[in-house]
């Protein structure tokens, strides 16, 4: 068998003249269901294209750029957070749910980019945060002016404190980004008071979804984006909304404990409203739930057929052949008990990179990467396995979420300085974990422009590195052994091999250290083992590298049409 390139993508039309969207949501719809196989393309808005060159990505460039994401292949965007914030978690503290910040833009380049998407065929979903709001909220504001047990505050968390004068926080629960989860306020009188719940940054506190006024803000909030043509809304935080009743201490006696504010029965309340609510609008209009609940038997829970339409499954992150193939068995099983499909994610913007990470454990790279972590990979060394795990991950049945930049292959960017990182977390934990900077760096359009097309100038509120010139997408367009043309091509016959409606069944016959699988009439490979594999006859649809003498290479994966 020789060796052979990735197949070329169908053209897809430029923008101008565009076809009568498939998308109206007055019409009938032609793709009922239409989530259960969708690729879904994260934006992070920040990095992704800033048309008004301050550095910043914004609406209007997102809008700007999604031809390449037409020709990608992709059936839907996810956008992180554009709403009106102060940025202390880069836009997730949110101080006006139906507002455009003015960094990213207005509502009305909110309204072109979902005219445009739907022009071509691309929905459009958007990160809501029910969890917390910011600190600048008007709500919170307020509730810091009000006195303690006033309605003001019962929109939130407020707790009196424990010890002598209250002087220790309500209970011993830690911020994910370090430190504890409350802060203390100071009263209208100057004096200390009561303290509040926040699960993330001190600038995000809690809302107490107990309250019912919070159920009906949260209720209007979805209408406003769905009535403006939304077609759904990825949830952040989703498993945490309810905590437990009396806000119980926590110390976890094994790591898979759940605390006492994740996976609460009452949660499901919540969703189940609200997927009547979004069911009321034309188009199939979805929720996705990001709750990382264990075991995973019990996350199906929240694609129970009158709740969520997906929950990401664990992240793809380990080039291992047994963890993978359990965390595959593990979704699919629990998923499809409940009939909802699984949606595969090998990464976003909280995690390493895979062309970075595929290479270290979780332990190596937890907490981020930077100038002073010792052992991380080469590039040219570390990217296999990332093509690799495209492969393995686009010939699996389901929905398939991507993160932009991954089919560019970018690295995690290690090398930002200190002064330059904004992440909360390196700052909550007084820089001892880097945090996900790393992986938020502006993508690279145009290799010879400056800021590498990012935005029309050199500004890019993180700094990019040089390897950004040679990955950026101008050059992959036209190079037929690109990561871009791999996932172009992965992604066009994903659809037309049927990959995404089908069902795997596992092959023997292979190492232990080699994914074996069949879906429909191909069979997938991919190669976590250090030595070579022999192939089975068939021809190679695709390859994540080069295939010569019949072998599969260590980290690559191969299609093969049995
Ligand atoms: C988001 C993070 C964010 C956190 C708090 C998440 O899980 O993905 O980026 O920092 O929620 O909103």
């Amino acid at each position: 068998m020789t060796s052979r390139s990735p197949i070329a993508p169908a053209s897809a039309p430029e923008s101008g003249d565009l076809p009568a969207s498939r998308l109206d949501p007055s019409t009938a719809t032609p793709n009922a269901d239409w989530w259960r196989t969708a690729t879904i393309y994260q934006i992070y808005p920040r990095s992704f294209a800033d048309a008004n060159g301050d550095g910043m990505g914004d609406l209007a460039g997102v809008t700007s750029r999604l031809g390449a994401l037409q020709e990608l292949g992709i059936d839907a965007i996810w956008l992180s957070p554009f709403y009106t914030s102060p940025q202390r978690d880069a836009g997730y503290d949110v101080a006006d749910y139906c507002d455009v910040d003015p960094l990213f833009g207005t509502l009305a380049d909110f309204d072109a980019l979902v005219a445009e998407a739907h022009a071509r065929d691309i929905r459009v979903i958007a990160d809501l945060v029910p969890n917390h709001s910011s600190s600048e909220h008007p709500w919170f504001q307020a509730a810091l002016a009000a006195a303690p047990d006033s309605p003001e505050r019962a929109r939130y968390l407020f707790r009196e404190g424990r010890g002598e004068g209250g002087s220790e926080p309500p209970n011993n629960w830690r911020s994910h980004f370090g430190g504890p989860a409350w802060t203390r306020v100071v009263e209208a009188d100057g004096t200390l008071g009561q303290w509040y719940l926040h699960l993330f940054d001190s600038s995000q506190p809690d809302f107490d979804w107990t309250n019912e006024e919070v159920h009906d803000e949260f209720r209007r909030i979805l209408r406003f984006w769905l009535d403006r043509g939304l077609d759904g809304f990825r949830v952040d935080v989703a498993s945490s909304l309810v905590k437990a009743e009396g806000l119980p201490d926590f110390t976890p006696s094994d790591d898979d404990e759940m605390p006492p504010y994740d996976g609460r029965p009452a949660v499901h309340d919540i969703f189940r409203d609200w997927r009547r609510l979004l069911d009321e609008y034309p188009g199939e209009r979805i929720l996705v739930a990001e709750a990382w609940i264990k075991p995973l038997v019990r996350r199906a829970d929240w694609v129970r057929p009158d709740e969520m339409h997906q929950t990401f499954n664990d992240v793809l992150d380990v080039w291992d052949a047994a963890p993978l193939r359990d965390s595959i068995d593990g979704a699919l099983t629990a998923f499809d008990a409940v009939g909802a499909p699984t949606a595969w994610v090998a990464s976003n913007h909280d995690g390493v990179r895979p062309a970075t990470a595929l290479m270290l454990t979780r332990a190596e790279r937890d907490g981020g990467l930077g100038p002073r972590t010792t052992g991380i990979p080469a590039y040219d060394v570390s990217l296999p396995r990332a093509r690799g795990m495209a492969m393995l991950m686009l010939a699996l049945p389901g929905s398939v979420y991507l993160y932009q930049g991954e089919e560019l292959g970018l690295p995690e960017v290690t090398e930002i300085p200190d002064s330059a990182r904004q992440d909360p977390t390196f700052f909550r934990t007084e820089g001892e974990q880097y945090g996900r900077d790393g992986c938020r760096v502006p993508i690279p359009w145009e290799s010879a422009a400056p800021s590498y097309g990012f935005g029309p100038g050199d500004a890019s509120w993180l700094p990019q590195p040089a390897i950004w010139r040679r990955l950026a997408r101008d050059r992959q367009e036209t190079d037929p052994e690109s990561t871009l043309n791999l996932y172009r091509a992965a992604i066009s016959l994903r659809r037309s091999l049927g990959l995404d409606r089908g069902a795997i069944e596992w092959l023997d016959g292979y190492p232990p250290e080699v994914l074996a699988f069949r879906n429909g009439d191909t069979i997938v490979l991919a190669n976590t083992s250090t030595e070579e594999v022999p192939l089975p006859t068939g021809e190679v649809l695709l390859a994540s590298a080069p295939i010569e003498h019949n072998v599969l290479t260590p980290d690559t994966a191969v299609w093969i049409h049995a």
